[in-house]
């Protein structure tokens, strides 16, 4: 093999190498955006049951529970009739978006945007028990 063909040789090489780790990066980047630019699709029509009972489960009946609410200040969120109380007279979306003077809750930090948009889009639908 003379000195030029191993050159070229090497160099193919590492070409393609090079492509190699191109390609792998950009399939990396692609899969990013699929994963986080993505917005969750909006529900045509929420769901009491399927949709807002699972949030209020893990965010707030650890305090608002109809077995212990003391940790809640005696408010309970638990049930349909008890938490539509608080849809009626407005506290549950006041104190999910920190508006009109209510404390936030839950007091950790908010729900993400697209979960208080859920809830809300089922209050403005009528709050079923659905
Ligand atoms: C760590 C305990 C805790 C969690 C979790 C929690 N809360 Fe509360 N919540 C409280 C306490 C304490 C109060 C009473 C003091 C206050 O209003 O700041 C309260 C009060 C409230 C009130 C009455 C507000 C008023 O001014 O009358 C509502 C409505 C409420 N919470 C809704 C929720 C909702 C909805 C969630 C879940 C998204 C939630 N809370 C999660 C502790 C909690």
């Amino acid at each position: 093999m003379t000195n030029n063909n191993r050159f070229w040789l090497l160099n193919c090489t590492f070409l393609s190498v090079f492509v190699l780790i191109l390609n792998l990066s950009s399939c990396s980047q692609d899969n990013k955006e699929e994963l986080f630019e993505g917005e969750p699709e909006p529900l045509e029509m929420v769901s009491y049951l399927t949709n807002v009972v699972p949030l209020i489960q893990s965010n707030c009946l650890g305090c608002h529970s109809a077995a212990d609410p003391s940790f809640g200040a005696g408010h309970i969120l638990e049930g349909y009739d008890n938490l539509k109380v608080f849809v009626d007279d407005g506290r549950l979306i006041n104190v999910l978006k920190n508006e009109n003077g209510f404390s936030l809750m839950p007091p950790s930090g908010s729900l993400v945007d697209f979960d208080i948009a859920l809830i809300e889009q089922w209050i403005d639908e009528g709050a079923e028990d659905n």
